[in-house]
C-alpha cells in the first residue's frame, strides 16, 4: 500500500458555490463511526505525533491549510492539506504528524471507529518497534 494515498472528491458545485459530499464506503473508503476537526490551532503548533493500531482515517483542510507528515516505519513524506476536494487516507500503523497550520485552518477528519484511547501508539520508538523496522 502507498503510503500516501490521496482521496478526490468531486465538487457538486452550480452557479450558488461548491458542495462536497462524503459518504462511507463511497468516496471513503470505511464506514464512517466518527468526525471530528481541529480549528483555531495557534501560531506555531504541531498536532498528532501519535499512530493507530486499527483506526483508519481521511483527513481534509475544508477552510486554510496544513501540513501533514506521514511515516510507516520506512518511509517518511509530508503533504500539505490545502484543498476541500482532496482528502488524505492516514492508514492504520502510520505515525502522523500536522505542522504549519494557517491560522484559518479546519482540518476535518472522518475516523472508522469511536475514540478509544487504547488504540493511540503515542510514543514514536514503541511505533517503530511496533512496525518492526
Ligand atoms: P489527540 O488525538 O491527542 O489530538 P492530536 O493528536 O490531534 O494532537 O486528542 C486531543 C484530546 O481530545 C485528547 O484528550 C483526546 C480527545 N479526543 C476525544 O475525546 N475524541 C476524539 O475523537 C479525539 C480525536 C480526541
Amino acid at each position: 500500500m502507498n503510503l500516501v494515498q490521496w482521496v478526490n472528491f468531486p465538487a457538486l458545485g452550480d452557479g450558488r458555490g461548491s458542495l462536497v459530499a462524503l459518504e462511507g464506503n463511497k468516496s471513503i473508503p470505511f464506514d464512517i463511526k466518527r468526525v471530528y476537526y481541529l480549528f483555531g490551532t495557534q501560531p506555531g503548533i504541531a498536532r498528532g505525533f501519535h499512530a493507530h493500531k486499527a483506526l483508519k482515517q481521511v483527513a481534509v483542510c475544508v477552510t486554510g491549510k496544513c501540513k501533514m507528515l506521514l511515516d510507516n516505519g520506512t518511509e517518511k513524506t509530508e503533504v500539505w492539506l490545502d484543498s476541500p476536494i482532496k482528502g488524505v487516507v492516514i492508514d492504520s500503523m502510520v505515525w502522523h504528524e500536522m505542522h504549519d497550520f494557517s491560522p484559518d485552518c479546519v482540518l476535518l477528519v472522518l475516523a472508522s471507529e469511536h475514540y478509544d484511547e487504547s488504540d493511540y501508539i503515542r510514543g514514536y520508538e514503541i511505533f517503530i518497534k511496533a512496525v518492526g523496522q
